[in-house]
């Protein structure tokens, strides 16, 4: 059976449908990769199922029917089940209330199920969309620009401890739960760096928010792409758009002339820190998420009670389930 554009996208499980123990509530978004859930855990907690089932490979006539995946394109399914994978293995390492938590994850109907913490709110794309649409003199208050980007800098800098990145760094990636705090999203693209052994595969990248470097083969990617992504992210809350895509003739300019817009709206030392973080060369960014904090939480409304120690733990559950997922992977 082959995909093609006009082939429906895969059904999603119906509610109520038990999945891994946990019950079906229903579909929250559908991508490329997949699809996500809201759902219940057998204790009662409210989870985020994440189901890989990528509408290019794979079909799915109703919630309750097989996985249908061709004959050749198994092996390509196959390569980004592992990635998958690797998004619920980058991720269980870490536990910091600025990265999204992980609780398990288990295969199942021929596919992977990556299980999180049920986060309430909205992404910070959404919030963008909606405070443009105001027309206010500013999209965001300089100090919620400061403080919330403090925050995701925190989490940003205990993945980077653990020689991950995250690569797709975007506003759409960024949930702002209702109990305001900024959680990071979706690692897909992440790759554990340190187990790679420098081959490194090249992600997909996101107009306006990748860097340079993620356009060219063979440029090295590190920190400083997130850092860029990380920039671009602040230009969005400030100008209610995406920057300039960097892939494209005269991105340069047209950045240097956006930026040049918001002056007298936002401070130039905030400015001026969008501008570095997203400098073509990645030796002209800031060095590292620490630096970017610092400067963030330093300039006019720095936040009294800043902490930049970044504190974190290692999680110590489920490594039971994480090798025996990984070795039915291999
Ligand atoms: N833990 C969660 N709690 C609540 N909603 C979530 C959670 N994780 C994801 N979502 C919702 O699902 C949407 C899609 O999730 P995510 O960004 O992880 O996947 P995606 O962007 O579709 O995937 P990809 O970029 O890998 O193709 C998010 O924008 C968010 O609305
Ligand atoms: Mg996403």
């Amino acid at each position: 059976m082959t995909q093609g554009p006009t082939t429906p996208a895969p059904a999603p499980l119906l509610a109520g449908k038990l999945v891994g123990g946990y019950r079906i509530v229903n579909k929250i978004a559908a991508g490329g990769f997949g699809i996500v859930y809201r759902a219940v855990s057998p204790s009662g907690q409210e989870v985020a199922i994440k189901e890989y089932l990528p509408a290019a490979l794979a079909s799915r006539a109703h919630g309750d029917a097989p996985v249908i995946v061709a004959r050749d394109k198994r092996a390509l399914y196959r390569m980004g089940l592992r990635s998958f994978f690797e998004e619920g293995r980058a991720l269980a390492q870490i536990v910091h209330p600025s990265v999204v938590n992980v609780l398990n994850f288990f295969l199942e109907n021929d596919t992977v199920y990556l299980v999180m913490n049920y986060l309430q709110g909205a992404s910070l794309q959404q919030f963008i969309v909606t405070s443009a649409s105001l027309n206010h003199a500013k999209v965001f208050r300089e100090s919620t620009i400061r403080s919330l980007f403090d925050e995701i800098l925190r989490g940003l800098r205990v993945v980077h401890q653990h020689k991950m990145l995250h690569l797709d760094i975007k506003p759409g990636n960024i949930f702002v739960t209702d109990s305001d705090r900024a959680v990071l999203i979706d690692f897909g693209a992440a790759r554990d760096v340190l187990h790679q052994g420098g081959k490194f595969l090249q992600p997909m990248f996101t107009p306006g928010f990748s860097a340079p470097e993620m356009y060219s083969r063979g440029k090295a990617i590190g920190p400083w792409t997130d850092i860029y992504a990380i920039g671009a992210c602040m230009f969005s809350c400030m100008k209610g758009c995406p920057p300039p895509d960097a892939g494209k003739q005269g991105w340069r300019a047209h950045l240097d002339s956006s930026l040049s817009e918001l002056r007298g709206k936002y401070s130039q030392p905030l400015i001026d820190l969008v501008l570095s973080c997203m400098q073509l060369d990645p030796q002209a960014r800031p060095h590292s998420v620490l630096s970017v904090q610092k400067i963030l939480t330093q300039a006019p409304q720095s936040r009294a009670h800043a902490d930049v120690s970044g504190a974190y733990q290692a999680t110590q559950f489920f490594p039971g389930a994480l090798r025996s997922v990984e070795k039915r992977l291999r």
